[in-house]
């Protein structure tokens, strides 16, 4: 037997050439590759793989703390004004299940906007609850959904008084944040658990012109993602708990549901040096930053054909506030979407973005940007700028009197656990129309499902899919091939 092709290592060869790549990084995670030095990077960089080991007694276990790790666990709860908080290393993706589970026994209804991340969605097939979908509020022209109202939020209360929590997105991908207080005030009158998806936001406590975070807010449980905007690394989250409607013995039940054993300690590592950061010099760092975003931010504005998003969008429907770390651009008006000025700004012009969606892209600035790295973000968008600009009219990718304004909203007929675990059959997408989807098909990032199980798939839900396929958008759906669907019925 030869093995000769066993030595090729397809991954860590691509990782390589990524981590040698001199393209600047307005993408996650927050670190940009170690560009902010913390007590950890240090550490790793002198002890590299010794610090990673296993539980043993003075290290403490992840499922059960009751030293170290429970000790920085309570420096992070004590740094956000939680009552408790425990450290995640599955991502935002097992916190935000893990609030659900905590909150929603089965059959419990659950009020969230449709804009969630898929990780809301799949825990609605784990748990059984039930979802009450809110709209948020959509902007056809930019194509993206933003925040919640409160008006939206009485509404669904008041025919929906029995729901145990509801679920908000704050701030979205792109910046926009909720009347949180509100919206948390308002529910807790009527014993409605707020959980707060805040994986955009861990940094949004550490500064007065930034949205309110989840806890300044009284929100009962929160999930942040430290290692999208503040520095930890990839997979490090945290979730807090605010002691009262949910309590936190409750949620450590629901999180050793699913956790590893092995809990990396890399990771936890990270997350506690991330935490003595925040603590010591977030607020400081933050007011640099911020004047420096609103600045490049400012130049990319008054570049022919782009438009952003800012503070000046405060007060449109579902945009109380504003997270200025954010740089949210839409594209379309130079004749391109968001994929071709994410393919070009990568491969022309030595930008990383987030993400591309079909009119809009997105960068995220983070502790480790500095007046360099903004600057050659703005100087790559007037790069673009004038590349395309009056070239082509602009793109639209749908109309305006497309169904949702060109945002999907399909119906949910059956509930998703039932529908994920129905009989069903595999169909091509394109055929699809006005069948019952068995599975989430989605654009990653920022990996909010056009259509998800238990939802009629539309023209529009079937249109943008192709339009993502065509874009060479990065998409996630069960099959191999990406052009099938699975729909119920056998
Ligand atoms: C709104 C939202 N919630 C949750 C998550 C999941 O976070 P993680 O990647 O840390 O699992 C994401 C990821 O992009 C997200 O965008």
């Amino acid at each position: 037997m030869h093995y000769t092709h066993q030595k090729r290592t397809p991954l860590l060869t691509a990782l390589e050439k990524a981590a040698d790549s001199t393209n600047l990084r307005f993408d996650v995670p927050g670190h940009k590759k170690g560009a902010l030095p913390t007590r950890f990077s240090e550490s790793l960089a002198q002890r590299g793989l010794a610090l990673d080991q296993n539980s043993m007694p003075e290290l403490d276990l992840l499922d059960h703390p009751r030293g170290v790790i429970r000790d920085a666990e309570s420096l992070l709860a004590n740094l956000y004004g939680a009552d408790e908080g425990f450290f995640l290393v599955n991502g935002s993706t097992f916190g935000v299940q893990a609030m659900i589970m905590a909150a929603c026994p089965p059959g419990a209804k659950i009020l969230l906007p449709r804009n969630v991340h898929k990780s809301a969605i799949n825990a609605l097939i784990l748990t059984g609850a039930v979802p009450v979908f809110l709209a948020p509020e959509t902007d056809a022209r930019w194509g993206i959904s933003h925040g919640l109202t409160l008006e939206t939020v009485k509404e669904a209360v008041s025919e929906h008084p029995d729901a145990a929590a509801l679920l908000v997105v704050n701030p979205t991908y792109y910046g926009a944040a909720s009347d949180l207080a509100a919206i948390v005030a308002y529910c807790h009158r009527r014993q409605i658990a707020v959980l707060v998806d805040e994986a955009h936001g861990a940094h949004l406590h550490f500064h007065d012109d930034l949205p309110k975070s989840a806890m300044q807010c009284g929100a009962d449980l929160c999930t942040m993602s430290l290692h999208k905007t503040c520095g930890s690394l990839t997979q490090s989250s945290a979730l807090l708990v605010n002691e009262g409607l949910v309590d936190h013995q409750t949620v450590r039940g629901a999180i050793n549901l699913t956790q590893t054993t092995s809990a990396s300690y890399l990771l936890m590592a990270s997350l506690d040096a991330t935490r003595a950061l925040l603590a010591t010099e977030g607020r400081e760092r933050l007011s640099v930053l911020l004047p420096r975003v609103a600045a490049a931010r400012a130049r990319i504005a008054a570049l022919p054909g782009l438009e952003v998003l800012s503070s000046a969008d405060v007060g449109r429907p579902g945009i109380f506030a504003y997270d200025g770390t954010k740089i949210a651009v839409k594209v379309n008006g130079l004749g391109i979407s968001g994929y071709e000025a994410y393919r070009h700004m990568r491969e022309r012009l030595g930008i990383q973005l987030e993400l591309a969606e079909p009119h809009t892209v997105l960068a995220v600035c983070s502790f480790a940007d500095d007046e360099r790295t903004l600057a050659a973000l703005a100087d790559a968008f007037a790069s673009l700028s004038r590349e395309f600009h009056g070239t082509r009219p602009p793109l639209e990718a749908w109309t305006p009197d497309a169904e949702g304004g060109g945002i999907p909203r399909p119906r949910l007929v059956v509930p998703p656990r039932e529908a994920f675990y129905a009989p069903s059959r595999v169909v091509p997408v394109a055929e699809a129309l006005g069948e019952i989807s068995g599975e989430s098909l989605m654009a990653y990032p920022p990996g909010i499902p056009l259509v998800i199980p238990g939802e009629r798939i539309t023209r529009e839900v079937i249109r943008q899919y192709e339009f993502i396929l065509e874009s060479k958008g990065m998409i996630i759906n069960e099959q191999d091939n990406p052009r099938l669907v699975r729909i119920l019925g056998a």
